[in-house]
């Protein structure tokens, strides 16, 4: 049978289940906790432990099988990562977990293939809790043609542990372990193990997973699961049931430290290039009061292949949000043939750090590109919350020498351009009742700036198209604000000097992005800068009224002349919420 790659990418799910607090003592049970870690085991002062996660797999395990056509015969779970976005809730619930296969590697004739397939899981109250990326090392299916993994190094410090811990899981641990999800007749059926070239039934990889996820907190972090980040191994050895194993953890770094569990009695690792990564406790406190997330939302982020557009995309992914990364990957004038590299490498980014995204190549300043950026969403996440219009390039000359093509290039991606993602948004979003715009403006349109005329004139005119959504939004509960960003990129790569641009990171304006795009942002109709850390509203506002002459007769050129002063003062000036109410003012 030969291996699907059409599988790469199709959703599979989702699947719900239930689950409560007698599951997560089962769990704990399983992988060996006791009286001396009672926050596990006791329904009084429970914690999830947080590997309890990757019981969340063993729904999907049979259908990335069966969806890849992979040779069963030859199939062993490789390396596994658990990624976590919130800390379980032991009380229990509803959990629904959706898959997609994202790779299949080719190691080579004879040497096998790789399939990494990802569950992403959610709780009923809507929070993301924790992706699961499994790689299933399938020995019978190299030599594809496929291409082969990246490369990874892997080293552990030298010198002894930092700590160490010892264990004794019982003779009959799979039996417990098993009822968390597992019951592969390899860990139960003493026949079925010597079929498999075993003397009796082993180990389940992940119940000795779930000693080495207890060994790691309770020496790095003991008592606070909740603020384990990331737990990752390879799976090498297999392990009789009741032979001492020793979990070996070297600190590297704050918040980071390396791992493997011996088989005591050979010395071997079963399980080996152990990372596990915590936050702080200050970290952790914040996001048990409730952060802002963006889980089960879905964004789109034009031109999110490089600079401002990268850092909002992995940024929402980061806080749970599904992604559309858009980029067309032309160069800064936006010429050339475009590429699906700089998107692609995005979704890598976020996928690798356990978020959910796919890339869109289309242009925005067409129609029908619009269209297929929103259909990207729609047909990958069911939805749009969030858009971003990002996208943009630069075609600057004076306006004496300015060309109509250069024109005609920058309205297009900016002003068309924003105009052709967000129609078909704005019309998923009113379907659903819910939206979070965000116009991408510039200091050049907001107060001009040589050399850029064309680029200033589509800039502002996103200023105008956002003040009307706000109002056309407003019943629908859209949001429409707008960002005028300051930052290096390679827009601005050759425009300041190179200390400046390192204090101006894309990381520094994405907070205000994602504020922009959040439910909590109540706010409609906002301009704000930001660069470096620094924020600040900018405003179109209207100075009070100057009557000249008696309002009967128009007044004389010379009468304008005489009043220029006042006229041109802004003291007092106001922003008004429309039109209309500024010219009910002037006319009261
Ligand atoms: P960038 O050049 O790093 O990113 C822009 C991205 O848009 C690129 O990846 C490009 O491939 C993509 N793109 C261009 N045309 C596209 C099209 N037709 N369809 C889809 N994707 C397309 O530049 P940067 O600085 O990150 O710019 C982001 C936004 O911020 C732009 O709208 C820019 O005008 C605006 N801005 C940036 C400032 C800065 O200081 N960097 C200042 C003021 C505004």
């Amino acid at each position: 049978m030969t291996l699907n790659l059409d599988a790469i990418g199709k959703k599979i799910g989702p699947i719900t289940t239930e689950y409560n607090w007698k599951d997560i003592v089962l769990y704990a049970l399983g992988v060996g906790a006791g009286f001396d870690e009672l926050e596990y085991v006791y329904e009084d002062r429970l914690k999830a432990i947080p590997s309890f996660a990757a019981t969340a797999l063993y729904d999907f395990l049979g259908e990335f099988v069966a969806i890849t056509g992979v040779n069963l015969a030859g199939i062993l779970h490789g390396e596994h990562d658990l990624i976590f976005h919130n800390p379980i809730p032991p009380e229990g619930g509803a959990l629904t977990s959706e898959a997609r296969i994202t790779n299949i590697y080719d190691k080579g004739e004879g040497k096998g293939a790789l399939v990494i397939g990802q569950v992403n899981t959610y709780h009923e109250d809507g929070q993301k809790l924790f992706t699961n990326v499994a790689t299933l090392f399938s020995r019978l299916d190299g030599g594809f043609g496929g291409e082969n993994a990246p490369r990874t190094t892997f080293e552990f410090p030298d010198r002894e542990p930092d700590f160490e811990e010892l264990a004794q899981p019982s003779a009959d641990q799979p039996l417990t372990y098993r009822l968390s999800g597992d019951t592969f007749a390899l860990h139960v059926d003493p026949d079925f193990a010597q079929m498999s070239g075993f003397e009796r039934p082993i180990m389940h990889g992940l119940c000795t997973h779930g000693y080495a996820c207890r060994a790691v907190i309770k020496h790095l972090f003991p008592g606070e699961p909740e603020r384990m980040t990331h737990f990752r191994n390879r799976f090498s050895k297999a392990l009789y049931p009741g032979t001492p194993i020793k979990t070996q953890i070297w600190q590297v770094e704050e918040g980071k430290a390396l791992f493997r569990t011996i088989n005591v009695e050979t010395g071997k690792a079963v399980l080996d290039r152990g990372v596990v990564e915590w936050m702080s406790r200050g970290e952790a406190e914040k996001r048990g009061k409730g952060g802002i997330r963006f889980d089960s939302q879905v964004a789109i982020v034009t031109g999110a292949g490089g600079g401002l557009g990268r850092v909002y995309a992995l940024e929402l992914a980061k806080r749970g949000a599904k992604v559309v990364v858009n980029d067309l990957g032309g160069a800064r004038d936006g010429t050339g043939k475009g590429s699906a590299r700089p998107a692609d490498a995005v979704v890598q980014e976020i996928q690798e750090a356990g978020g959910e995204a796919v890339a869109n190549y289309d242009s925005v300043a067409t129609r029908e590109g619009g269209e297929a950026i929103v259909q990207t969403a729609l047909d990958s996440f069911g939805k749009v919350d969030i858009l971003i219009n990002n996208a943009g390039i630069l075609r600057d000359k004076s306006f004496a020498k300015m060309t109509p093509e250069q024109w005609d290039g920058v309205l297009a991606v900016h002003l068309q351009g924003a105009y052709n993602v967000t129609a078909p948004a704005f019309r998923a979003m009113r379907e659903n009742g819910y939206g979070r715009v965000v116009m991408t403006t510039s200091a050049a349109g907001l107060f001009g700036n040589f050399g850029q005329a064309n680029y200033s004139a589509a800039k502002m005119g996103l200023v105008g198209m956002m003040n009307t959504l706000k109002l056309e939004g407003a019943k629908h509960n859209i949001k429409v604000n707008t960002i005028a960003p300051l930052a290096a990129t390679r827009l601005t790569e050759d425009v300041m000097p190179p200390d400046m641009l390192k204090k101006l990171k894309p990381e520094m304006v994405a907070p205000l992005a994602l504020y922009l795009c959040a439910e909590q942002c109540a706010e409609s109709g906002l301009v704000v800068n930001a660069g470096g850390g620094f924020f600040s509203r900018a405003a179109v506002a209207s100075a009070p009224v100057v009557q000249v002459g008696d309002g009967q007769q128009a007044p004389t050129v010379e009468e304008i002349h005489r009043h220029w002063a006042e006229i041109d003062s802004l003291e007092s000036s106001r922003q008004y919420q429309d039109a209309n109410a500024m010219l009910m003012d002037m006319l009261a």
